[in-house]
């Protein structure tokens, strides 16, 4: 049942180029600028008369969030807020009958999640949901929503759930912004076009496997490790950190790479890891100079970067090569090498990858 994988993670990470494709299948139809999905067309209305965006959901899917809120305001000029469902339901929260709010959510079952949705039906808004369950409680309570097609998500580490839903609300960002105008139709063409490869570019960043092995072997003792990362890989970092921390208890933070110098940087010696995105699209000049930083205190680097790479490739103690695509796109493959190197880190230091300790697959209690 794991296909002849050792765990269902690695499985689910290498499922990904498939399942991506798997959710845009129908949906997509790059050379005749199509976009659509049901629960989108059936409330445009909503969508685009919509005064605001607000994002409900925890953990993995929180972090989905995050990147969706960079891709919808910048494709689409809609504000966007992006909430932890438990933080959100109670704090007498903001909602206005022209909000929309989309609950993003696995499992579909994550009470905290759901609460969320209660509250904001009852404030009038329109809650439109992401799941990957079919019939699950949140699909069953929002107004609408489009489903991700991961399949069966085993391991308790969320991996291709979270590409998935990136996904969807990448097409849901393109619907909106072709509907207001707000890309130019070349941008526009450009972004279905690179969305209709990544399942390639996700195929091939799967292919630095063995350089994440490598460099787990490197770091399996460390007791911490920072992840930093700029603009739409601020997300990816605290996933990335994430990831490390709940699959093999190593200690681990996410920060997005400016805010070193407000305090984080005070941790760097030459015991820490620091894993740094640094694809060559999106604030480059920025985040080498963020590494430049942590090199003149001695911290040990590991970074993402563009195939063909040079400048980083100076500074960094380690790196792994993924293939380029826009700025906007690059959390869909950024993720994938640090979905590995904390796979092979956990299995190095004898941990229950599928099934990390004090943890549950879905969480139905709040
Ligand atoms: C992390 C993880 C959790 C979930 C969170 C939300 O790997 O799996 O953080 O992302 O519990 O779960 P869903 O998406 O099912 O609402």
């Amino acid at each position: 049942e794991k296909g002849g994988y050792d765990h269902f993670m690695l499985k689910e990470i290498y499922e990904q180029p498939n399942v991506i494709k798997d959710t845009y299948r129908g949906r997509l139809h790059a050379n005749s600028g199509i976009v659509q999905m049901a629960g989108v067309e059936d409330n445009l209305e909503k969508f685009l008369h919509a005064q605001r965006i607000l994002i409900v959901a925890c953990g993995t899917s929180w972090h989905a969030g995050l990147v969706a809120e960079y891709i919808i305001e910048e494709f689409t000029r809609i504000p966007v807020e992006v909430e932890y469902a438990s933080e959100f339901r109670y704090r007498n929260p903001i909602i206005n009958p022209n909000d929309v709010v989309i609950a993003i959510s696995q499992s579909g079952e994550t009470a905290d999640t759901l609460a969320a949705i209660k509250l904001a039906k009852e404030k009038g808004a329109f809650v439109f949901g992401v799941c990957n369950v079919v019939g699950s409680s949140i699909s069953r309570e929002t107004h609408a929503g489009a489903y991700t097609h991961a399949g069966p998500e085993i391991g308790v580490a969320s991996t291709k759930a979270f590409t998935t839903q990136i996904t969807v609300l990448t097409m849901i960002a393109l619907r909106l912004a072709k509907a207001k105008g707000t890309l130019s139709n070349s941008d526009f063409y450009r972004y279905l076009q690179e969305l209709e490869v990544i399942p390639e570019k996700v195929h091939e960043a799967l292919e630095s496997n063995e350089k994440a092995k490598e460099i787990a072997a490197k770091f399996k003792d460390a007791p911490n490790c920072l992840y930093l990362g700029r603009g739409y890989n601020f997300p990816v970092a605290l996933e990335g950190a994430l990831k490390l921390k709940e699959i093999s208890y190593i200690h681990a933070e996410g920060y997005p790479a400016a805010e070193m110098k407000h305090g984080p940087i005070a941790l760097i010696d030459e015991q820490m890891p620091v894993v740094v995105i640094a694809p060559k699209q999106g604030h480059y000049d920025k985040v080498v100079s963020n590494i430049q930083e942590i090199k003149s205190r001695s911290g040990k680097i590991i970074a993402v970067v563009t195939k063909g790479d040079v400048q980083v490739k100076e500074l960094a103690d380690h790196v792994i090569e993924i293939p380029e695509t826009s700025d906007a796109l690059s959390p869909l493959i950024t993720t994938i090498p640090l979905q590995l190197l904390s796979y092979h880190i956990a299995v190095m230091r004898g941990c229950n990858v599928d099934q990390p300790r004090n943890l549950a697959k879905s969480v139905t209690v709040e």
